[in-house]
């Protein structure tokens, strides 16, 4: 195993998309920034110093971070933030994972612009699973705003309205010709005919999931999440943020330029959105000159592909990379996700948009909740977030629009887990203000998606029809609008870890707790000891 060391410089850079410069925060004045490339079983020392007027705080989306919640990065969760000319260095270690996984920025709203792959290579001599591509490349899909998204996101506090929608989607930072300003702000994968490809495609985007496609070719899935799937073959990807898929492609059409498209897929009537971000599957040796043809993506509002596309994600399953679905259950967990209103006399309706998990709006603490736990500093946190909903309603029948008020503590309120205690968790979307589509990332672990429907989850009848052979094991996974999501896991690494909704708009609204996984028997089980240059509060 190697040790592989980067530097980070968080800088101000100015950009122009759209025919609008703006100064962004970058890594290096790279956007996208710059690839984390290594092998499983390696150590990564990441130092990132801080040159920019903001706070700032990095997460590595999907590494597992055993017992070392350090070097997870969400601001005010398991680090204070890297204040404006200080440096932290993020050393984790590489373990039992190979695939592609992504980080960005873990502070307010600076992900739009601080994010990059991550491609993990499997142990040296371990071919993957699937067939040696001839090439691989990265397309990361990601929205940007012509407006300073810093100010659109404190605008939105105060007023209490949703920040507008970004103005471009993009592939590999640039949203493509079908943008206005943008024919040169196109992202092109020059391919040979007859050669496969492996595409590690990652969702950064703040607020949209996504289709992808290509013109003329089929995709076969191979990897989702940093886990092998059972391949299949699609015309389109579903993608949401947080989530990375791994697929090949053969270029096995006639010598041409190919659009590669993405837009979004929102089955509830709010906003449309209807831009599509292109880049070219560009033949080796076809001029320039030709105007390529899009792919046909399923429509914004295609519930029923979505539901289908899920449903064909299979963990691999096999002797080398066993699906190690927990069967019998410690703890279950039942989380209702609502959306709501508070009162706020600085809002320009006299009320603010909020968001909750058992009607628990989740306020930031002061502190990093890891260094409380850690450090047992009291009046921090409270370990008494409920296992279920105050009252069980019919969750996905008509809108509800009463009592949308939430509860807000103080002080911020998480949920204790018992080490190595196996865990289900049944998300459950709502009606209360609107159904939508949530897509919840775990931070600390990877789980199995046992089940998932339409309406609301049947105990029985539902529990009945788990696969607890061969599900889908991720860190993000959509939980469908109007329906619910059942995952498990093991909480086999000791910390306090982070769940949230990964659209940002519901993060900031308070669609996030905290689990506070107890240590383990001996210190072996244990979280580290905290790293001497760990940033204060
Ligand atoms: Cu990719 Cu808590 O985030």
């Amino acid at each position: 195993a190697a040790v592989k060391k980067y530097q980070f410089d968080i800088q101000v850079k100015n950009v122009s998309r759209l025919c609008h410069a703006k100064p962004i925060v970058t890594v290096n004045g790279m956007y996208p920034g710059p690839t984390i490339y290594a092998r499983e079983g390696d150590r990564v020392m990441v130092k990132v110093t801080n040159h920019a007027q903001y706070k700032m705080s990095i997460h590595w989306h999907g590494l597992k971070q055993y017992r070392n919640g350090w070097a997870d990065g969400p601001a005010y969760i398991t680090q204070c933030p890297i204040q404006t000319g200080n440096s932290y260095t993020y050393d984790f270690n590489v373990t039992g994972q190979r695939g592609t996984l992504w980080w960005h920025a873990h502070i307010s709203w600076l992900r739009a612009t601080v994010y990059g792959a991550i491609v993990i290579m499997p142990i040296e001599g371990t071919p993957y699973p699937f067939p040696q591509p001839h090439m691989e490349a990265n397309l990361i899909l990601g929205e940007w705003w012509n407006a300073d998204v810093e100010t659109l996101l404190k605008q939105g506090d105060q007023k209490g309205l949703p920040p507008n929608i970004s103005d471009a989607h993009t592939i590999n930072g640039k949203p493509g010709p079908l943008f206005t300003c943008s024919e040169k702000n196109t992202y092109a994968l020059e391919v040979e005919q007859g050669k496969t490809y492996l595409l590690r495609i990652i969702n950064a985007a703040l607020n949209d999931e996504l289709f992808f496609g290509i013109a003329g070719h089929s995709m076969t899935v191979v990897e989702i999440d940093a886990v092998y799937v059972k391949p299949f073959t699609t015309k389109s990807i579903l993608i949401a943020p947080g989530q990375t898929t791994n697929v090949l492609v053969r270029a096995n059409q006639t010598p041409n330029r190919y659009f590669m498209a993405t837009r979004t897929f929102m089955d509830v009537p709010i906003p449309v959105d209807n831009k599509t971000a292109t880049a070219i599957f560009q033949y080796k040796g076809v001029p320039n000159t030709i105007i390529p043809s899009l792919p046909q993506l399923p429509s914004p509002n295609d519930t029923s592909f979505a539901l289908s596309y899920n449903r064909k994600l299979r963990s691999l399953n096999t002797p080398q990379f066993p699906a190690k679905v927990p069967l019998k259950v410690d703890r279950k967990l039942f989380f209702t996700i609502g959306l709501g209103v508070n009162p706020c006399p600085t809002c320009v309706n006299g009320t603010r948009f909020t968001a909750s998990l058992n009607n628990i709006t989740f306020v930031m603490p002061k502190t990093a909740l890891l260094q409380a736990h850690y450090f047992n500093m009291s009046g921090v946190f409270r370990t008494d977030f409920p296992d279920k909903p105050p009252t069980s309603f019919n969750y996905t029948g008509a809108p509800l629009t009463a009592n949308l008020r939430t509860v807000q503590s103080t002080m911020p309120r998480i949920s204790k887990i018992a080490f190595n205690s196996t865990v289900e968790l049944v998300l459950q979307d709502t009606n209360l203000l609107s159904v939508e589509s949530h897509p919840f990332h775990l931070h600390g672990y990877n789980f199995f998606v046992v089940g998932t429907g339409v309406g609301n989850f049947d105990p029985i009848k539902d529990a009945a029809k788990f696969n607890l052979v061969d599900p889908p094991e991720r860190n993000t996974v959509g939980v469908p609008t109007g329906g619910w999501t059942a995952i498990r896991f093991r909480a086999d690494n000791p910390g306090v870890w982070f769940m949230h909704c990964h659209l940002e708009l519901h993060t900031g609204w308070g669609l996030k707790i905290a689990f506070m996984v107890e240590d383990g028997p001996g210190p072996e089980y244990s979280v580290l000891p905290p790293p001497k240059d760990l940033p204060h509060c």
